[in-house]
């Protein structure tokens, strides 16, 4: 049961941080589209699929099945853990940044251009940074 539960984990893993990974870089071409335009109604929708359809519930069932993946661990284990706490405090982070992202595509649909385009080439780093930081710590365990 325990490794049905990491294949579900690990996949959807994959769905989010695909997810997390492609929004940015819609984002990066909506800042470049007229407001009202063709391309800002064909963006608004991509936008809204995406979060909707692949990244929220990716998010959900990688939370939810990581959290009875953490029922194998007893405190004890838990505060002896560091690479469990480091990764535990990245992913803080990394559903600050999912919070981050959904808010910009929700001013895109007031019509805003929140940031520049070279804000949201940077920031598309950051899951895939985070993700080679996570897979090292659960994988390697090296503390
Ligand atoms: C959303 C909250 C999450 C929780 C509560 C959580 C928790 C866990 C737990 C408890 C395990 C089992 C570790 C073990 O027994 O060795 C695990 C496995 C794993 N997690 Fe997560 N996780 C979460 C999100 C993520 C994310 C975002 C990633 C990658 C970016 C990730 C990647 C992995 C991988 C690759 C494994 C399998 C490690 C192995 O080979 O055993 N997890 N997770």
């Amino acid at each position: 049961m325990y490794e049905w539960l990491k294949a579900i984990h690990i996949s959807f893993v994959i769905f989010w941080m695909a997810g997390l990974l492609y929004l940015p870089r819609l984002y990066v071409y909506h800042s470049a589209s007229k407001k009202g335009g063709e391309l800002d109604r064909k963006m608004l929708e991509a936008e809204r699929n995406l979060i909707s359809i692949i990244i929220t519930p990716a998010m959900l069932i990688t939370l939810i099945s990581g959290m009875l993946l953490l029922f194998k661990y007893n405190l004890e284990v838990l505060q002896n853990s560091l690479w469990l706490q480091l990764k535990l405090i990245l992913l803080f982070f990394l559903f600050g940044y999912n919070g981050y992202l959904t808010k910009q595509g929700k001013l895109f649909a007031l019509g805003e251009r929140p940031r520049s385009e070279k804000f949201f080439r940077l920031i598309n780093e950051i899951p895939a940074l985070m993700t080679i930081i996570i897979v090292i710590l659960v994988v390697v365990k090296p503390f």
